[in-house]
């Protein structure tokens, strides 16, 4: 694997960020780490998407300019984003000046090569979606079904982009890639959707709409913003109609494109037909992830129960983000919806992450310290001499075949399911200490014995740390520390043997990794 390139939706500016943005990003964040532990060159682009006419209306109604409105919040995505340690390559905004230009001359070029004309149009559009509406999709009451408001009735003479061409095209890719929608239950949704498309309308009066990008040869109308907001995927990385950047030419195409499934229609029909029409390669994998409910509600602004992605730190009282980070990460099955509750959210990170993996540490590190003051030895080593305490290397071999199972689960993009094979092997490893119960080895003065089941557990832990750093990277980074453990290594370079011989740790290096989350502190000081 040369480059890993990967995006996020990027985010409409008229509100603050919620933690269902928040879980899309940390679970594009934990693709990227993971990645990163195989591959040296990893792009990872998110942003926001900042025209349109909810933003202008939002501006309006706060007698501020929409730029103003778009700074103020682009700069919240941003704080959560650092608060979440989400690591990303770059932050595009749609009104970057980069971005834009490149937006004026992909039109410019879609309408040279023939695939936008002109039209006169009338129209239902919802400014909640930012797009027309077809008649048969609303409600009975005539409201758009995601946002129950009802739209505007728009006429306008409009440029259209030519989606009937590439109707067919699509549905071959789709057909022929079946790995291309993930998940694939959603591939045929889209082939539905596709069967009765239309050319869309691809920009808007500038009487009607002003905050967006002006068409370069036509200033009247402004470019529609699912046109802007799409090309960030190439504008980011350089990419120009006439001459692509050496960094457009190592990236593209995107490995996966991490959207939500409400906007999958735009990313497997939109998305494709203005590649294929400025004549680029497609992605290779759109993943639609579902949503997350709070409390198995909605989330919204009417219901009040929108949730800031630091408000949960906060709540905890947490000094890094992993436990938040983990349980999001883990919340639901691929492209499946999940749920936050607050209750949920302390047994699992108390479960998982404090009792089973933290405590392991703990434990085995302090016997190393009280029999052995802190050292391994030559013989305590399985794979160098003999098994003396039975089970010990199968744990290994188990351990090592757990990154290939995680790896592959991360190839299907199955995040959840790659975290749930990481607890396994906590318990397993777990089973192996109350199996050998190193403590009554060393009280029959079994020492060698007992320093083998200590050794062995460390150099599991060793795979642990390395295969947790994508979710929980503060705790992994913890963890190695107190292994010596050189967290950098990539995946395929991890073997049996991870631990060095010779003097580990002494007692007062040893930390606990994660404190259980005191339910009455986080209680309190919420209220
Ligand atoms: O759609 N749970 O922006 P957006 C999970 N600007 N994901 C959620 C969610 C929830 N409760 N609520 C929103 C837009 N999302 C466009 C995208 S991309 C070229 C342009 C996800 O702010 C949603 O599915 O409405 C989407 O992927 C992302 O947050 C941004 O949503
Ligand atoms: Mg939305």
């Amino acid at each position: 694997m040369d480059k890993f390139y990967l995006t996020t939706a990027i985010d409409y500016v008229n509100g603050a960020p919620h933690i269902g943005h928040a879980y899309e990003k940390i679970i594009t964040d934990v693709i990227a780490r993971h990645f990163s532990q195989r591959c040296d060159n990893v792009y990872f682009l998110t942003g926001t998407d900042e025209h349109g006419i909810k933003i202008q209306k939002t501006a309006a109604s706060k007698g501020i300019t929409p730029k103003e409105l778009c700074d103020e919040n682009a700069q919240k995505f941003k704080d959560a984003w650092k608060a979440l340690d989400i690591d990303y390559t770059r932050f595009i905004r749609t009104t970057d000046e980069d971005h834009v230009k490149i937006v004026q001359k992909i039109f410019q070029k879609l309408v040279q090569n023939g695939d936008i004309y002109k039209n006169s149009y009338e129209g239902l559009y919802c400014s909640g979606c930012e797009c027309f509406l077809n008649p048969k999709d609303l409600t009975e009451d005539g409201l758009c079904p995601d946002h129950l408001k009802k739209p505007e009735v728009v006429r306008e003479e409009n440029y259209f982009f030519k989606l009937t061409k590439y109707k067919d095209a699509i549905i071959k890719h789709i057909k022929e890639n079946p790995d291309f929608i993930i998940p694939q239950f959603r591939a045929n949704e889209v082939l539905n959707q596709l069967e009765d498309i239309q050319d869309i309308s691809v920009s808007r009066a500038k009487s009607n709409v002003q905050w967006g990008i002006d068409v370069l040869d036509d200033p009247e109308q402004s470019i529609y913003v699912w046109i802007d907001a799409l090309s960030n995927y190439i504008t980011a990385l350089g990419y120009d109609t006439e001459n692509p950047s050496d960094k457009f030419k190592t990236y593209w195409p995107a490995d996966v494109q991490v959207i939500g499934k409400d906007i999958l229609k735009f990313h497997s029909i939109y998305w494709p037909a203005i590649l294929l029409a400025l004549d680029l390669p497609l992605p290779k994998h759109i993943l639609a992830h579902g949503w997350i409910t709070i409390d198995e509600a909605k989330m919204s602004k009417s219901i009040g129960n929108v949730i800031s992605p630091t408000s949960v730190l906060e709540a905890f009282e947490l000094e890094t983000p992993d436990a938040f980070r983990y349980y999001m990460a883990t919340a639901a099955p691929c492209g499946k919806d999940g749920n936050y509750s607050d209750d949920d959210f302390k047994e699992k990170v108390n479960a998982h992450l404090a009792n089973s993996m933290g405590n392991l540490l703990n434990r085995t590190l302090s016997m190393l310290v009280k029999y052995f003051d802190g050292d391994v030895k030559e013989e305590f080593f399985v794979s160098r001499g003999s098994e003396l305490v039975e089970g010990s290397l199968s744990l290994l071999k188990t351990a090592l075949n757990k990154i290939d199972l995680v790896k592959n689960n991360f190839d299907n993009f199955a995040i959840a399911e790659a975290g749930l094979e990481i607890v396994n092997l906590v318990d397993i490893t777990n089973k192996y200490v109350t199996d050998n119960a190193p403590w009554t080895l060393a009280k029959e003065g079994k020492m060698t014995e007992c320093g083998q089941v200590l050794t062995t557990v460390l150099e599991v832990m060793c795979i642990i740390s390395a295969l947790i750093y994508p979710f929980c990277p503060n705790i992994a980074k913890d963890m190695a520390r107190q292994l010596s453990f050189d967290l950098n290594k990539k995946l395929d370079d991890l073997t049996y043997e991870n631990i060095k011989t010779g003097h580990l740790i002494s007692k007062e290096e040893i930390k606990p990794v994660f404190l259980r989350v005191d339910s009455e502190l986080a209680d309190k000081s919420k209220k």
